[in-house]
């Protein structure tokens, strides 16, 4: 069975051939009106979403289909002290497809392992966000024509925007891209999307602390929330709150044809005054979520994709040899989960936790 834990669980092939499908639904709704009639999607939403949750419902009724489902932690289970595990068994017994969004780090790598039906992550922590990322390459290459050859400008929290992760990881898969990470060092990019991620492709990549620097060689800028619910300080966040904002001052040395994306909710990040700009692409973006999930449940439920996808997640991992020491990985609050590292440099002694991607150095084994 196949799940989405993040955008690379599709070949760049299969990518293309979902926006083919995003593009003929959007082109001929009552063709796929009866597309999964008799289906059912449970959206599990265990942190608070307005955009990802209802598009998902949304693209779940426009293909005939129905949905059920949660929209927060409190209102299931989980409040009584239910695993995830255990809540995936149950729900998988009612649905057809899983959504789902979780607080912790890894959390949609264990609804895969214990999933009868196929898992859609629909954000997990600060780690990874697929389907708005497949909602970005959608709105490139429909703005931009094609998905290589482009300078993105990456701006704000890098370091636990979710959204970003998976963007780097689908856009570094494209020959030429090149990215401009600007943020304050703090909230700068986590380590193995650098040295595993980037450095592997040959991808190019540069730092700027302003976005006046760089915007005038920009094709892409994509703009950020500074996460303020993954702080540990209060104070921190305030401090690092304000400290990008687009307005249309700063759009003047843009390119003309430079386009501004942001995966919302904003905060203050964009000033109201970019919002008429014909370059501003953010409220597309939500549409275009809508029809890329539409055409991604349409080919998890045809079974289009081939492979056991925890069989190869699982393949070359150690299991109970370590513990991760992130503090938001699944791993410190699922009961009985195994702990599964994956080995990255035999000669440093580097290994990856397979929930979170957190990093270890070790040559002390549990
Ligand atoms: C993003 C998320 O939840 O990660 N929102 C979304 O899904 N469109 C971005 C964010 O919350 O900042």
């Amino acid at each position: 069975m196949h799940h989405i834990n993040d955008s690379t669980d599709l070949t760049v092939e299969q990518i293309y051939d979902l926006i083919d499908c995003a593009g003929d639904i959007a082109a001929n709704p009552k063709k796929y009106a009866n597309a999964l009639a008799g289906k059912k999607l449970a959206t599990l939403f265990f942190e608070p979403s307005t955009r990802t949750r209802l598009s998902f419902e949304a693209a779940m009724y426009e293909l005939g289909g129905n949905v059920i489902g949660f929209s927060s932690a409190a209102a299931s289970s989980t409040s009584k002290g239910e695993s995830l595990g255990d809540t995936i068994r149950t729900v998988g017994c009612y649905a057809d497809i899983i959504a789902m969004r979780h607080p912790m780090e890894g959390a949609a790598f264990v609804a895969c392992m214990k999933s009868p039906v196929p898992i859609i992550n629909a954000g997990d922590g600060g780690h990874c966000h697929p389907t708005q990322t497949l909602t970005d390459l959608l709105t490139i290459h429909k703005e931009k024509g094609r998905l290589d050859h482009l300078k993105i400008g990456i701006c704000g929290d890098l370091k636990f925007g979710r959204t970003v992760h998976s963007l780097i990881n689908a856009m570094s898969r494209y020959e030429g891209n090149e990215f401009v990470m600007i943020s304050p060092e703090e909230l700068s990019i986590p380590h193995y999307i650098q040295y595993e991620i980037l450095e592997p492709r040959g991808s190019k990549w540069t730092e700027a602390r302003n976005i006046e620097d760089v915007i005038g060689d920009l094709d892409i800028l994509y703009m950020t929330r500074i996460q303020r619910e993954r702080f540990n300080s209060e104070e921190e966040y305030n401090r690092l709150k304000d400290c990008f904002v687009l307005n249309a001052d700063k759009m003047t040395a843009a390119k003309s044809d430079m386009i501004v994306m942001h995966p919302l909710p904003r905060v203050t990040e964009i000033s109201t005054d970019v919002d008429g700009d014909p370059r501003a692409c953010y409220f597309k973006q939500v549409l275009n979520g809508k029809h890329i999930r539409m055409a991604l449940m349409l080919r998890l439920l045809q079974d289009a994709y081939d492979g056991d996808w925890v069989e190869k997640a699982t393949a070359d991992t150690v299991k109970n040899v370590l513990k991760c020491t992130n503090p938001r990985c699944i791993s410190s609050t699922e009961r009985e989960l195994p702990h599964l590292f994956s080995l990255r440099n035999p000669e440093k002694k580097v290994y990856r936790c397979v929930y979170c991607e957190n990093k270890i150095i070790t040559d002390d084994l549990l």
